[in-house]
C-alpha cells in the first residue's frame, strides 16, 4: 500500500469552501428558479460526466416538474491543476433532443470550453432552448464568450474538490466543496 504524503504529514491537502447546508441552500434556490421558468415543460436535465453527479442527484429532486435525464461524458485531460487541457467526448451526441428544452447540468465552469463544446452539439439538434446550470463558476477563467443562465457559486481561479469534483479522480465523495492548498 503507498503512502500519499498527505497521510505522511497527518494533514489534509485541502479546506472547506463551502459546507453542506450553503450547498443545499442554493441547490434549492437554482431549483426554485428552474421550477419557475419551465413551469408547464418536461426539461431535459443533461448532466455533464463525472463531475456533475453529486450536484445533479440533489437538484433534480428540488425539481417538481417532469424532467428526463440523460448524460454526456466529457473528460478533460489536463496536467495535474493547471488550464492546458484536451477535450474528448464518448462518441457522437446521440440522444433525440430536436424541440426539447435542454438543460446542460454542470458541476463547475473553468475556461467554459466544456459547455461551449457541449452547447454547439446540442445547437446543431434544434432543441427548442439551451441553456447552462453550473453549481460553481469561475468567471476570471473564461476564454470564451458563455451565457450561463443558472450559476450556484462564483470562485475565483483556485482548484475545489469533493461534491463529485476530482483532482486526478479523487475526492469526489467528499460531501462539500473543498479548497486544494499547497501543504509545504
Ligand atoms: P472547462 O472546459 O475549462 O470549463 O473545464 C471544465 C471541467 O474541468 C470541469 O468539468 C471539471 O472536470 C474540470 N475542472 C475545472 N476546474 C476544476 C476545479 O477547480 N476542480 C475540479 N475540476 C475542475
Ligand atoms: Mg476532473
Amino acid at each position: 500500500m503507498s503512502i500519499t504524503s498527505e497521510e505522511k504529514i497527518g494533514r489534509k491537502p485541502f479546506e472547506l469552501l463551502f459546507d453542506q447546508r450553503r450547498l443545499a441552500t442554493v441547490i434549492a434556490e437554482l431549483a426554485d428558479r428552474i421550477n419557475a421558468d419551465y413551469a408547464d415543460q418536461t426539461p431535459v436535465l443533461l448532466g455533464v460526466l463525472k463531475g456533475c453527479f453529486v450536484f445533479m442527484a440533489d437538484l433534480i429532486r428540488q425539481i417538481q416538474l417532469p424532467v428526463e435525464v440523460e448524460f454526456v461524458s466529457a473528460s478533460s485531460y489536463r496536467h495535474g491543476t493547471t488550464q492546458e487541457s484536451e477535450l474528448a467526448f464518448n462518441g457522437p451526441l446521440s440522444i433525440p433532443l430536436t424541440g426539447r428544452h435542454v438543460l446542460i447540468v454542470e458541476a463547475i465552469v473553468d475556461t467554459g470550453r466544456t459547455v461551449d463544446t457541449i452547447r454547439k452539439r446540442v445547437d446543431v439538434l434544434e432543441p427548442a432552448s439551451v441553456e447552462v446550470v453550473t453549481l460553481i463558476d469561475k468567471p476570471a477563467s473564461h476564454r470564451v464568450k458563455l451565457d450561463i443562465k443558472y450559476k450556484g457559486f462564483s470562485i475565483g481561479n483556485e482548484f475545489v474538490i469533493g461534491f463529485g469534483l476530482d483532482n486526478t479522480q479523487r475526492y469526489r465523495n467528499l460531501p462539500f466543496v473543498g479548497k486544494m492548498i499547497d501543504l509545504q
